[in-house]
């Protein structure tokens, strides 16, 4: 691309407010972070347990980082998968239930090696229409091609997995949508994965850890089994405080993408010092229960506090508890004058969610306090 091509770019998205901007912090601790010096209240990170800079996981990473090196050296079949990542691949297993885990270096190369590897050439994807980045980018590659259903809606799935007669459709959806902080009726989407004998992959990226009981995730959460969907992807760089990303699988379906997933064979393996910091974090957010409490207390309260203020959020039980502004200036004037204030809840905006729903995603954390509550909701009344 010429270069006046993409400053007329950045201008065009200037002027419509939906120039992103990179913001060097200084640092982000808890419910809290640093920016030039100055102390804000975050409510937009992901570190929903408070896990991150927990002391237990902080001392594995140091001490895995002593024991085997900062990089793993190689991708995973030639160097790559070492002693740490095989110990938290078992982790993975034991909490999951699940027969193999291949590990990635984020969840968005896991959700790409999902799509790609496990929609067959002849086999239509059926995607939710509010579907993360990295769904999409790798159901634009299918030879067999996508459609979309309308978000969370089981009819709308119905009707095209009728309308597909006896093609074979493999159904990709979220745990709790990443925009949203909703979730699909997964029952119901697995008794039509099951009549139609259409696989179903799930990217539980913000239910793992947080949904079920040990956190096991969203299909936990509603009764049902890991095993239940085809594969799993989940991320180490929400709930578990880490980076990196995973597909929890059947063995055949992990020794079939070993083969075939470029993600997975082209590509640097996760850092065993990072393998084993979440290996502890993982061990840490099964047995503590008092994370998940916390954060539904936050969760509660949230809601109570936006019914109080009448400020209506969308509808989610997630930590996720977006605010609908719609006209994308509102939402970053709204968003600088919070910023004033002590508080950091960035602006969410198209591309990234739908023209006219721009919104502030308020994203909770175990670590929160009531007050820190209060104070938001003070704040976003007086301005709204
Ligand atoms: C729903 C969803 N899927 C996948 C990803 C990608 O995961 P990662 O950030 O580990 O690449 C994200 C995170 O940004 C996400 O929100």
């Amino acid at each position: 691309m010429r270069a006046e091509q993409m400053q007329a770019l950045l201008a065009q998205r200037q002027q419509a407010g939906l120039l992103r901007q990179l913001k060097v912090l200084d640092a982000v601790k808890g419910s809290s972070l640093s920016f030039q010096g100055k102390l804000f209240l975050n409510f937009s990170g992901n570190d929903y347990l408070g896990l991150s800079a927990d002391p237990a996981v902080v001392a594995a990473l140091q001490q895995g980082a002593s024991d085997f090196g900062v990089g793993s050296t190689g991708s995973p079949l030639i160097s790559g998968q070492q002693k740490p990542h095989q110990a938290l691949c078992d982790e993975i297993c034991d909490w999951l239930n699940v027969e193999a885990v291949l590990l990635f270096s984020s969840g968005f190369a896991a959700n790409q090696a999902m799509l790609l590897g496990l929609c067959g050439e002849d086999e239509l994807l059926l995607l939710d229409k509010l579907s993360h980045a990295s769904m999409i980018d790798a159901a634009l590659q299918l030879p067999g091609g996508y459609k979309r259903f309308l978000h969370n809606d089981v009819v709308s799935l119905q009707k095209l997995l009728q309308s597909q007669h006896e093609a074979p459709a493999v159904i990709a959806t979220e745990g709790v949508f990443s925009m949203d902080g909703d979730s699909p009726d997964l029952p119901t989407l697995l008794k039509l994965s099951q009549q139609y004998q259409a696989p179903l992959l799930l990217d539980d990226a913000h239910g793992i850890g947080v949904q079920g009981a040990e956190g096991a995730g969203s299909l936990v959460q509603a009764g049902l089994a890991t095993q239940d969907a085809q594969c799993l992807m989940a991320n180490f760089g929400k709930a578990l405080g880490g980076q990196g990303g995973f597909l929890a699988t059947t063995q055949l379906v992990a020794d079939y993408l070993a083969q075939s997933a470029r993600h997975f064979i082209y590509s640097t393996a996760l850092s065993p010092a990072m393998a084993v910091a979440m290996t502890q974090s993982i061990r840490l957010c099964r047995i503590n229960a008092w994370r998940r409490e916390r954060l539904a207390e936050n969760i509660q309260y949230c809601q109570e506090l936006a019914r109080q203020y009448d400020l209506p959020l969308l509808p989610s039980h997630s930590a996720i508890q977006p605010l609908l502004i719609g006209d994308s200036n509102k939402a970053m004037v709204v968003s600088e004058q919070l910023r004033a204030q002590g508080i950091w809840l960035s602006a969410i905006r198209p591309p990234t969610v739908p023209q006219q729903q721009a919104r502030l995603r308020i994203t909770l954390t175990a670590l929160h306090q009531k007050a820190d509550l209060a104070l938001l909701f003070q704040s976003l009344r007086a301005l709204l």
